[in-house]
């Protein structure tokens, strides 16, 4: 089955914050890193390739984290695209990294203060756009995590700031410290257990960020409903799992991973497709029903 490929983004837009706009189809920087999420990828030119070829599709939000090599994808972010010209570069910080494949929170306030401070370095700007604490620590005093986010954002070191894998509860209680422009949690057209915290988010026009956008599992098996759509639109299951994110919500800026052109051009043409709503409401159905 052939994928078309497209040259330009028709996401639509959003306003992160009330005030920072960016085309909704954005770019997860996470796979432009080693196995495991860790040191240098396998095709480093490809990997800054692709980071080139984001503005020329009009893609300019993209999603990275300090600890995504760790360093490594923000030096590369900074290596392509430095000095941005109209893109918005979020990152995160809050988990720490012992090896391949090990994430470990970590919400002490001086380690998320030097993480800040260290993403300002690596990325070359003078704040950061969207800061996303990466997971709340449970061994640290929430309070503790969220005081030191408001002082950092007071400071001038962060414009916004958006929160990772979170409740409401959790995005209510932070909301007592700051404002939350974007939540980032896992949602996909294959799990849909943050359903609440997406309509939360669309009542308050916040961003949400779903990470993993492209997977449909079980969905998306051969002789699937799921395949049928997806052949009709002459593409495949994950770029119609990407349609269908975009179309369940305005405040959705979903941002798949890719390290290669090929497929980040895919999913641009994914980001561009026009699902009916009967379509759109089949898939809801069968997406609810697992
Ligand atoms: N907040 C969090 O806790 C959290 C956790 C995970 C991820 N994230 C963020 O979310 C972003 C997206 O999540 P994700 O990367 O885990 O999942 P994803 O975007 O759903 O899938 C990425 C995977 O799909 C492959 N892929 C992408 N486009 C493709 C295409 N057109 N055809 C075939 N394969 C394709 C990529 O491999 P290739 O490189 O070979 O294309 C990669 O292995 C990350 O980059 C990161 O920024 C956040």
């Amino acid at each position: 089955m052939s994928t078309t490929t497209a040259t330009k983004n028709h996401s639509g837009t959003f306003a992160i914050g009330g005030d920072m706009t960016v085309n909704r189809l954005g770019f997860g920087a996470m796979r432009i890193t080693g196995k495991g999420i860790w040191g240098e990828p396998e095709d480093k030119q490809e990997s800054l390739r692709t980071l080139r070829r984001l503005p020329e599709l009009d893609i300019n939000f993209i999603d990275t984290a300090d600890s995504y090599g760790p360093e490594v994808s923000e030096l590369l972010i900074r290596e392509a695209l430095h000095p941005y010209r109209g893109m918005t570069i979020a990152t995160k910080a809050g988990l720490a990294r012992t090896g391949p494949d090990v994430w470990i929170p970590l919400g002490r306030p001086e380690y998320l203060l030097q993480e800040v401070k260290m993403s300002i370095r690596r990325l070359g700007v003078e704040r950061l756009d969207l800061w996303q604490l990466h997971r709340i620590d449970p061994k640290v005093p929430q309070n503790e995590q969220f005081d030191a986010i408001k002082s950092m954002q007071a400071e001038g070191l962060i414009r916004h700031v958006g929160l990772s894998q979170v409740s409401v509860k959790e995005i209510e209680a932070a909301q007592k410290f700051f404002k939350v422009a974007t939540v980032q949690n896992l949602y996909n057209l294959s799990d849909r257990s943050s359903e609440d915290v997406l309509d939360f988010c669309e009542k308050q026009k916040m961003g949400f960020i779903p990470w993993f956008p492209l997977a449909a599992g079980d969905l998306a098996k051969p002789g699937s409903r799921l395949e049928a759509i997806a052949k009709k639109h002459n593409t495949v299951p994950s770029q119609i799992a990407l349609a269908w994110l975009l179309k369940r919500s305005p405040v959705m800026l979903p941002i798949p991973g890719t390290s290669k052109v090929k497929h980040l051009e895919e999913n641009v043409a994914g980001a561009n497709i026009k699902l009916s709503d009967a379509e759109f409401a089949e898939l809801s159905e069968l997406s609810k029903k697992k």
